[in-house]
């Protein structure tokens, strides 16, 4: 099994076929590109590990409510180094079985295997895969955890697999799956907007004064689409401070602080008074500035210097608040290995 070269089993090898065809790329139907995508499928190890880190918005405008009963979003997100680990290995049956260190999350409604299911449909491809999923993100709290999961996934198995999914097919497989994945394809810095899966990503300027995060989880987790579905259109924004944030990054100077905004927080600060409690909590210990991530609950908070983040750290922590010591990442494509 080790060090082996194989083709994924695919119906076009079932069907006795194997010369590789050149297909004109004018002629090609669906079901051909599909089968063109399968014969280059090939792995080439039989472990691949992935990390699926979490993010910041710096930013979160609600521009308004779609007709789609989405709404429409201009986030800056910042992908950070808080992240779980995924191991994927080709099976040699045609199953796909998710194992997660969370039990209530090894199932097939987890991202992370719908990813691997739209692969091998999108495919025709039946290869098993065994994925184990070691979660570090806390779930429902805003950070992007599932999202980061499912792009992960996709990311990886375009490596491993040596698929050549295009970058729209992949960014629409994303889409497909929540408006963060695509963000989380690429990860870094990014303006995000549309429903949140059109993404451009900014120059790569971090300031100082947000070399170390704190990110603190109070103890409830929330919907996205109930605080979504309770914002009032008084805490709809007409994008300002995601473009004088975009602006000042991409000219690699420090935003100004009264431009970090989240169109939720409001709510969220007011909904649940967890929140507010931990909000307090964290400028109590001596945190200056403190914002949402996303949705919600989970608060991050900025420092410049690793001792000023670690004594709020070890305050919060004596409070009994689940808190991790975190930093900007740019993920590059050393997160997968393979073994
Ligand atoms: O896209 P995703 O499944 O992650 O979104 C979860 C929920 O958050 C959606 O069902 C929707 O209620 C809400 N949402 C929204 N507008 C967005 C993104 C999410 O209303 N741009």
């Amino acid at each position: 099994m080790h060090n082996r070269k194989r083709v994924i089993w695919a119906i076009y090898h079932k069907e006795g076929t194997k010369k590789r065809v050149k297909l004109d790329k004018f002629s090609i139907s669906v079901q051909n590109a599909r089968m063109s995508h399968a014969q280059q499928a090939q792995i080439s190890s039989d472990v691949c590990f992935v990390r699926a880190y979490a993010k910041i918005n710096l930013t979160l405008d609600v521009l308004g409510r779609r007709a789609d009963g989405y709404h429409e979003l201009a986030t800056i997100m910042q992908t950070v180094d808080l992240h779980d680990t995924i191991c994927l290995t080709a099976t040699g049956d045609q199953r796909v079985q998710m194992i997660c260190s969370i039990p209530e999350l090894s199932s097939d409604d987890n991202l992370a295997a719908r990813a691997v299911y739209m692969v091998r449909q999108r495919l025709a491809c039946s290869q098993g895969v065994r994925i184990e999923l070691y979660k570090r993100i806390p779930m429902a709290a805003g950070l992007g955890g599932g999202s980061s999961d499912a792009a992960a996934v996709l990311f990886a198995l375009q490596q491993w697999w040596q698929l050549h999914l295009s970058p729209a097919e992949l960014l629409s497989m994303a889409a497909s799956m929540g408006s963060d994945v695509p963000f989380f394809l690429t990860g870094g810095l990014a303006l995000c907007e549309g429903r949140g899966e059109r993404v451009t990503p900014l120059a790569r300027y971090w300031p100082a004064s947000m070399r170390w995060l704190l990110l603190l989880k109070p103890p409830i987790s929330l919907s996205t689409a109930a605080v979504f579905r309770n914002l009032p259109a008084g805490d709809y924004t007409e994008g300002t401070n995601s473009r004088m944030v975009s602006n000042a990054l991409n000219a690699r100077k420090d935003p100004q602080l009264e431009y970090l905004q989240n169109s939720l927080e409001r709510e969220v600060l007011e909904r649940y008074p967890e929140v507010a409690q931990a909000r307090e909590d964290l400028l109590r210990a001596g945190a200056q500035f403190v914002r949402l991530c996303g949705s919600g609950p989970t608060l991050f908070a900025p420092f410049a210097e690793l001792t000023g983040a670690l004594q709020v750290q070890q305050r919060v922590h004596t409070l009994g608040y689940e808190v991790y010591l975190s930093r900007a990442i740019h993920p590059n494509t050393g997160s997968v290995c393979f073994f």
